[in-house]
């Protein structure tokens, strides 16, 4: 199974739930059955590593943070069984890319799997205080364990995952 974690410039939002993801993967013991990237939507910071106040943010709360951004290509969308957008600007361009009806099923808001969440967009921090970064790593890290939840339940099988 593949998963696609898409924000805007690649380089806060996505990179933070690809390490979230990975950790409650591998957590579960569902790491080698899952392959996850990230990628953005715009192209501003094409081949930079991810911003250093996401990096910190995440750092402190014991989460590694990594890559380089990358613009995510109308081809690859196929590729993907869950292509999990962080906010409904992100889906809206992630939809309007997506070739077929099949495709453009699998796009979905990240957050919808923390049913706990009282939103379903992860915020842009890019622009916002400092805190806004710490808070992005509790959100992705709830969304990830949420999706953890519901692929433990569906990996191995037919059963689409999502709410
Ligand atoms: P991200 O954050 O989409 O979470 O990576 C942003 C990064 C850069 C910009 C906006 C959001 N920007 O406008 O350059």
């Amino acid at each position: 199974m593949r998963v696609l974690l898409v924000c805007l410039g690649n380089i806060c939002r996505s990179p933070a739930a690809e390490a979230a993801l990975r950790e409650s993967l591998a957590e579960a013991g569902l790491d080698d059955r899952v392959q996850v990237d990230s990628a953005g939507t715009g192209d501003w910071h094409l081949g930079k590593p991810p911003d250093p106040r996401m990096v910190a943010a995440a750092a402190r709360a014991g989460l590694s943070v990594n890559g380089r951004a990358r613009r995510v290509q109308p081809g690859e969308l196929e590729g993907y069984d869950l292509i999990l957008a962080m906010d409904r600007a992100n889906l809206a361009t992630l939809r309007a890319m997506a070739r077929d009806d099949a495709t453009r099923a699998k796009v979905r808001l990240f957050r919808e799997f923390d049913e706990t969440a009282d939103a379903d967009e992860v915020p842009d921090p890019y622009y916002g205080d400092p805190g806004g970064f710490s808070r992005v790593v509790e959100i992705v890290r709830a969304a990830a364990r949420g999706l953890v939840g519901r692929l433990r339940d569906g990996v191995g099988d037919d059963r689409r995952c999502g709410p």
